[in-house]
């Protein structure tokens, strides 16, 4: 049911529809209450208006019935729209499995892009239509809101912490790019577009811009330039834990607690070693919060997610050797 409204952005994205609808019945049901309200109180001052000068108003005991119907059926509509939203907001938080992967980076005042292939953009977002896409959202410096109107999707993107959203571009187009979230002087120039295009035509653009190294490839250089391999040598015996396969993975954690790896778990583990302290070894990892930006933090990641299956890892001169060490498992 995609159609276009007046004075609405474009419907975009897979979402947009359902958005649109449940947005329009919360607005017809609003609408048909508040009018229902306002003619029933001119109707009964005009019905009930006084007469005569002694005249005396009528003592009313109540209605059980009356009380219960305007409290039930509100309670039906309420709940009606609550079910309807949070399947709508479920939908729209959960990506799924497969979704193509971009990170962005917001900082005062510009959105930095860069693609799993390693093209990098700023205040730009080119996307392909019919595929999911999901962005993992960090901040250099502040709170920022990534919102894309045609596409109904707006997300915080919060220092300090990864936010992700997901959508999947319907129509081709460039579309608004902007913050939501007032982030300084120049928060009202935080803007850009989002350009969604045929697959085939992303590809093209995808392989036309200048070579640069993907983020896993920055990754493992930084590995090495930060000497993380002296530790985490991936071998048995390492100071550190073997960062291979770890991924989406469950870590043991000392006192027997256990995490799933996933991309906050790891940033935590880079700026916040002594947080989370792998099991069977010593808490004497130093932080890295500082020496990092937020960009070689997800460049990092990348790295440690290419680190998986029999040696497909990144091409990187500090790849661990292929087996795993023991002590995660
Ligand atoms: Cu960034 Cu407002």
């Amino acid at each position: 049911m995609s159609f276009n409204l007046p004075f609405f952005p474009h419907q975009a994205s897979s979402q947009a529809a359902q958005v649109d609808a449940l947005y329009l019945f919360m607005v017809a049901i609003t609408a048909f209450f508040s009018l229902l309200i306002a003619g029933l109180i001119v109707f009964f001052v005009i019905k009930f208006r006084r007469r005569g000068d002694d005249e005396v108003g009528a003592a009313i005991h109540g209605s059980l019935a009356l009380e219960l119907l305007w409290t039930i059926i509100p309670l039906f509509v309420v709940m009606g729209m609550f079910g309807w939203g949070a399947k709508i907001f479920f939908d729209m938080t959960r990506a799924p499995a497969g979704a193509m992967e971009i990170f962005v980076v917001g900082k005062q005042w510009m959105w930095k892009v860069q693609h799993a292939s390693g093209q990098r953009e700023i205040n730009e977002l080119h996307v392909p239509i019919g595929r999911p896409v999901k962005l993992v959202m960090g901040s250099e410096d502040v709170l920022h809101s990534y919102y894309i109107p045609a596409f109904r999707t707006k997300a915080d993107v919060i220092p300090g912490r990864y936010n992700t959203m997901w959508f999947q571009a319907t129509s081709p187009g460039t579309y608004h790019l902007f913050c939501a979230e007032y982030c300084g002087t120049r928060h009202s120039g935080m803007i850009g577009s989002v350009i969604a295009m045929e697959p085939a035509e992303f590809q093209k653009w995808l392989e036309g811009g200048p070579a640069a190294a993907s983020p896993a490839e920055a990754g493992a250089k930084l590995f090495t330039d930060l000497v993380c391999a002296s530790c985490h040598t991936g071998a048995p015996g390492g100071r550190g834990p073997s960062l291979f396969d770890v991924y989406g993975h469950e870590v043991e954690l000392q006192g027997g607690a256990k995490v799933i790896a996933d991309d906050a778990y790891l940033r935590e583990s880079i700026v916040n070693p002594q947080a989370k302290i792998v099991n069977g070894f010593l808490p004497i990892m130093p932080t890295f919060q500082g020496m990092v930006s937020e960009e070689q933090l997800m460049q990092l990641i990348a790295y440690v997610k290419s680190l998986k299956g029999p040696q497909t890892g990144a091409p990187g001169p500090a790849q661990p050797p292929a087996a795993p060490a023991p002590e995660k498992k």
